[in-house]
C-alpha cells in the first residue's frame, strides 16, 4: 500500500505535496517523492521519510508518493514518481499492474528503458507511447488506462500543464475541493488542511482536475456527475495536537470516537434479514474485533457465528448453508477482505461491511454498510477504530436482538442503557495510565510474553499481544487460558510476562486457577481486573472499573492498548510506522 497526492492550485505546490504526504506516511513510509511543474518536471525521491524530502522547487502543480515496496525493493531508484524516457510525464501509482511483464518487455522492443524495478514504471513508458501518437495527454491518459489489468490509483502530470489526470480502480482515490485550487489523495487527511470537500472516486472512473475545475469520466471518457461530500474530521484530527505518537491521541480519543460512532449507528436504520446463522470475516485487529462479536452474538442472539481471517475464506469450499457474512475493515481498503467479500457475494450470500471510512471499497463490495466515526486513525496499530468497530458489533447486538424478536424490549433497553456509557468506562480506564507505565518499565526487557483470556476477553488478550508485538517487537502470544496446559505452558520461564484479563464472571474462579499454575512457574503475572482481591495471586494489577463482564472488553482494551505503547516507547521503537507494517494492506 501507498499513499498518493496530486495538487493544482495557487500554493507552492511541493510544500503542499510534503505536508500531505506526511499525513498519508501511515500507509507506507519506506520511500518518498514527488514531481512539481515548472519550466520543466522537477523530480526529487528517495529512500526513507518523507522528512528527508527538501521540497525547494517552484511550481504551483505536482504529485507525490510515499511508498511501501511490494515490486521491488525499498531504494531511491524505486521510488515514485517516475519518469520515463523523455520526462515529458510524472506518474505516481498505488496498486499492482498485473501484466506488468508482458508490458514491460513489448515497451523494452520499442526501445524505452527501465529505472527501475517497480510494476510502476510502465504507466508512463505507456504515457510516452501515447503522447508519441495523438499529441494530447488526456487521450494518452486514457489508452494507457486500456493497457493495464490490475489495481491501481495513477496521478499523473504532464510538462507545460497545470493539468492532473488521474484514474482510480480498487485503490483509494479522493478529490479535496478548494477556492482557485484543488486536491487528490488517497485519503482525506491528506487535504484536510485545506478543504473538507470531497468528491469520493469509484472504481473505473477518472479524473481530469487544475486550480479552476474538475471533470470525472468513465472508462469510456463519458462524463459522470459527481456528489461533492462534506466531512466533519476537522484539521487537527489529522494532527498530533500535542500528543508524543498519533496512537497515543488515538488512544486518548476512545471516548470520543465511541460517542460519535453511537451517534451514527442510532441515526440510521440497520435492517438485515435473519439467516440464522452470521459469518464475520476479517483481518489482524479487525479480525479480533470478530472474534469478540462471535462471542457477543451467539450470547445475545443465540445463533452460530463464525469467524474467518479474509486470507482463509478464499479457500473456504462452497458449503451448503445460509449465512449473512459480515466483513469488518476500517479502512475498507484491505486487499484480503474486498477479495473475500467478492467471493461471499459470487456465492449469493447477503454481505454486510463494517467500516470506517466512507466511501471506501468495501462499501461498493457489500449489500449493507455500517460505519463507524472513530475520525481518521494514522498510527499504523490500531487503537480507536478497534473499540468502534467492538461499538458497532454490540449495537447490532441489540438491534438484531430486539428485530428478530430473541431480546425482550426491557433486555434491549438494559444493553443499549449500558452501551451509552461506555464512553465514561474508557475514561476511567484511561485514568490508570500512569500504573501502566510502571509496569511497562517491568517488561520492557523481555523477549517473550503471553497474554491470556477466557470467553469474551480471549480476543482482547489477542489483541493486546497484536499490539505489543507489533509496535514493541516483543513476541506476544495469545491463549484462551484453559488452553496453556495442553502445551505452551512448557514454554514458560522465570520472569516471563503473563498478561491475565480476569473478569467477575463465570471464567473468574477457573481465571484464578490458571493464574496460580503460571505463578507457579515463576511468571511475572499482570492482571487487568477490577478486582481488588487478585492483588494476593499475582505481581501487578491493572485496576480497570467495575463493569459487567458483557462491557469488559472497552476497559480492558485500553489497559492493553497503553501497555504496549508505554513498552514500545520505553524501548525505543517508531510506535507510529512499525518496521515492514502498513496501514492497510492493499495487496493479497
Ligand atoms: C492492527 O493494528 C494492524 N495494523 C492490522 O492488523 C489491521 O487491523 C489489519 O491489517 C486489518 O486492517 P483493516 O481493518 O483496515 O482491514
Amino acid at each position: 500500500m501507498c499513499g498518493i497526492v496530486g495538487y493544482s492550485g495557487f500554493r507552492r505546490a511541493s510544500e503542499v505535496i510534503i505536508e500531505s504526504l506526511k499525513r498519508l506516511e501511515y500507509r507506507g513510509y519506506d520511500s518518498a517523492g514527488m514531481a512539481v511543474i515548472n519550466h520543466g518536471i522537477t523530480v526529487e525521491k528517495k529512500r526513507g521519510y518523507v522528512s528527508m524530502l527538501k521540497g525547494e522547487m517552484e511550481g504551483r502543480t505536482g504529485i507525490g508518493h510515499t511508498r511501501w515496496a511490494t515490486h521491488g525493493e525499498p531504494s531511491d531508484k524505486n521510488a515514485h514518481p517516475f519518469t520515463g524516457c523523455t520526462g515529458e510525464f510524472a506518474i505516481v501509482h498505488n496498486g499492482i499492474i498485473e501484466n506488468y511483464m508482458e508490458l514491460r518487455k513489448d515497451l523494452v522492443k520499442k526501445g524505452h528503458k527501465y529505472a527501475s524495478d517497480t510494476d510502476s514504471e510502465v504507466i508512463v513508458h505507456l504515457l510516452e507511447e501515447g503522447y508519441a501518437e495523438h499529441k494530447d495527454f488526456k487521450k494518452a491518459f486514457f489508452e494507457m488506462i486500456g493497457r493495464l489489468r490490475g489495481s491501481f490509483a495513477i496521478v499523473a502530470v504532464h510538462r507545460g500543464e497545470n493539468r492532473i489526470m488521474a484514474v482510480k480502480k480498487e485503490s483509494p482515490l479522493i478529490v479535496g475541493i478548494g477556492e482557485e485550487e484543488n486536491f487528490l489523495a488517497s485519503d482525506i487527511p491528506a487535504f484536510l488542511s485545506y478543504t473538507n470537500r470531497v468528491v469520493i472516486m469509484e472504481d473505473g472512473e477518472v479524473c481530469e482536475l487544475d486550480p479552476d475545475g474538475i471533470s470525472f469520466y468513465d472508462f469510456q471518457g463519458n462524463e459522470r456527475k459527481k456528489k461533492t461530500e462534506y466531512v466533519d474530521w476537522t484539521p487537527e484530527s489529522a494532527e498530533k495536537s500535542g500528543y508524543e505518537h498519533f496512537m497515543l491521541k488515538e488512544i486518548f480519543e476512545q471516548p470520543l470516537a465511541i460517542e460519535n460512532t453511537m451517534h451514527t449507528l442510532f441515526s440510521n436504520d440497520i435492517d438485515l434479514p435473519y439467516y440464522g446463522r452470521i459469518t464475520i470475516v476479517a483481518c489482524g485487529t479487525s479480525y479480533n474485533a470478530g472474534i469478540t462479536g462471535k462471542y457477543l452474538l451467539e450470547k445475545l442472539l443465540g445463533i452460530p457465528v463464525d469467524v474467518y481471517y479474509a486470507s482463509e475464506y478464499r479457500l473456504r469450499p462452497e458449503v451448503r448453508e445460509r449465512s449473512l457474512v459480515i466483513f469488518i475493515t476500517q479502512s475498507g481498503e484491505t486487499a484480503d477482505t474486498l477479495v473475500a467479500a467478492k467471493i461471499a457475494r459470487k456465492r449469493g450470500y447477503e454481505t454486510v461491511g463494517i467500516t470506517n471510512i466512507l466511501g471506501s471499497s468495501i462499501t461498493h463490495h457489500v449489500d449493507h454498510v455500517i460505519y463507524t466515526s472513530a475520525g481518521p486513525e494514522i498510527g499504523v496499530a490500531a487503537t480507536k477504530t478497534f473499540t468502534a468497530q467492538l461499538a458497532a458489533l454490540y449495537y447490532l447486538g441489540a438491534a438484531l436482538g430486539e428485530k428478530y424478536g430473541i431480546l425482550s424490549q426491557m433486555k434491549c433497553d438494559e444493553i443499549i442503557d449500558e452501551f451509552r456509557r461506555v464512553p465514561r468506562l474508557i475514561e476511567k480506564s484511561l485514568d490508570y495510565e500512569g500504573t501502566i507505565k510502571k509496569i511497562a518499565q517491568k517488561i520492557m526487557n523481555s523477549e517473550n510474553m503471553f497474554y491470556l483470556g477466557r470467553g469474551m476477553n480471549y480476543p482482547i488478550a489477542m489483541e493486546g499481544a497484536l499490539k505489543m508485538k507489533e509496535i514493541s517487537y516483543i513476541h506476544a502470544e495469545a491463549y484462551p487460558a484453559g488452553e496453556l496446559k495442553h502445551g505452551p505452558l512448557a514454554l514458560l520461564k522465570e520472569g516471563v510476562p503473563v498478561v491475565a484479563i480476569v473478569t467477575r464472571d463465570e471464567t473468574y474462579d477457573k481465571m484464578l486457577s490458571n493464574i496460580r499454575e503460571v505463578s507457579a512457574r515463576g511468571a511475572t503475572v499482570i492482571a487487568i481486573s477490577p478486582e481488588t482481591e487478585i492483588e494476593n495471586y499475582v505481581d501487578y494489577r491493572i485496576p480497570v472499573p467495575k463493569n459487567s463482564a458483557m462491557f469488559s472488553p472497552f476497559g480492558n482494551t485500553v489497559a492493553v492498548q497503553l501497555l504496549a505503547y508505554h513498552t514500545a516507547k520505553l524501548r525505543g521503537c517508531e510506535i507510529d510506522k512499525p518496521r515492514n507494517l502498513a496501514k492497510s494492506v492493499t495487496v493479497e
